[in-house]
């Protein structure tokens, strides 16, 4: 799924490295890791538990500090030393985590969730019409309608629905990086091709990066432009899709294929769903 266009080099890191713990006990969960994201492109980072994905993910965020290394946004090295810098540097980036239950506050109805999205980009002072409209628009590109659902609480949702709705949200933010924490872990195969296909749709239609995060090296094949593989805080293999997959280098990948036979065969993905039963039964 290469793109023939790639945007430029939006975000980067160089010699990014996290230590967590002292002596005996220090972890070195992300070690000396070289990535660029372009503008447009999906890229997943791929690697068994532990490999130090989060950890990268929170550091792209700015949740948490490297311990040496840069990440470099837009050109220039990142500052996000004061909290006002920080702010700015959010309203570039959005993040959706595994568990869509933990992101919502349970006592606020899903028209709250997605007016709260309008208030974020600026339209505060839009009338309750326009309002209405933008969040109709949001659920009908999540495929959700919206006069169903907004007046249920979150809890209220299946787990398919409520990661649309993070989908929704995201669709009204519009952030020019999104990183996605393992977002289908815990939905069907099913919704989890639905998901995967309104992460390409976002994509296309706002020209998002994204930045997949993920177990299932047959999910990131489908999805991205480019592969980076992560094994105990190392990236030890990258390339694109084809490359990084289907002719892998390192020992480490080959043997991450190895336990999910077939996955590099070819495809029909437009029976993702059917294929990920087939691969998982
Ligand atoms: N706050 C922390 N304090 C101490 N160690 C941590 C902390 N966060 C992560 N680690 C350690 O860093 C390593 C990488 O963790 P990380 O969460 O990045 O892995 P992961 O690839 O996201 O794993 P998973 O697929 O299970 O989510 C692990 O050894 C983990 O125990
Ligand atoms: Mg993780």
């Amino acid at each position: 799924m290469v793109r023939d266009k790639m945007g430029e080099v939006f975000l980067s890191a160089a010699g990014l490295t996290r230590e967590f713990g002292y002596g005996e006990r220090k972890t070195l969960a992300v070690n000396n890791v070289d990535f660029e994201f372009h503008r447009g492109e999906i890229v997943s980072i791929v690697g068994e538990s532990g490999s130090g994905k989060t950890t990268v993910a929170k550091m792209v965020l700015g949740l948490l500090k490297p311990t040496r290394g840069e990440i470099f946004f837009e050109g220039k090295i990142r500052d996000i030393s004061t909290h006002a810098k920080r702010r700015l540097y959010w309203r570039s980036i959005q993040a959706i985590f595994q568990d869509p239950f933990s992101a919502y506050n349970i006592f606020h109805k899903v028209d709250s969730v997605l007016e709260d999205c309008i208030r974020l980009e600026g339209g505060g002072n839009l009338d309750a019409g326009e309002k209405f409209e933008k969040m109709k628009d949001a659920c009908k590109f999540v495929n959700l309608k919206f006069e169903e659902l907004s007046s249920k609480y979150p809890f209220e949702l299946s787990g398919g629905q409520m990661q649309r709705l993070m989908i929704a949200r995201i669709f009204m933010l519009r952030p020019r990086l999104l990183i996605a924490d393992e977002p289908t872990s815990m939905i069907d195969a099913c919704s989890r091709a639905t998901i995967l296909d309104m992460l390409l749709k976002l994509r296309d239609e706002i020209n998002m990066t994204i930045v997949f995060i993920t177990h299932d090296i047959g999910l990131a094949y489908y999805i991205s432009d480019t592969v980076y593989i992560m094994e105990k805080g190392v990236i030890v293999e990258r390339g694109t899709a084809d490359e990084a997959i289907l002719h892998p280098k390192s020992d480490y990948t080959k043997r991450l294929l190895g336990d999910v036979p077939k996955i590099y065969e070819p495809w029909d993905f437009s029976l993702a769903g059917g294929a990920e039963k087939e691969n998982s039964a």
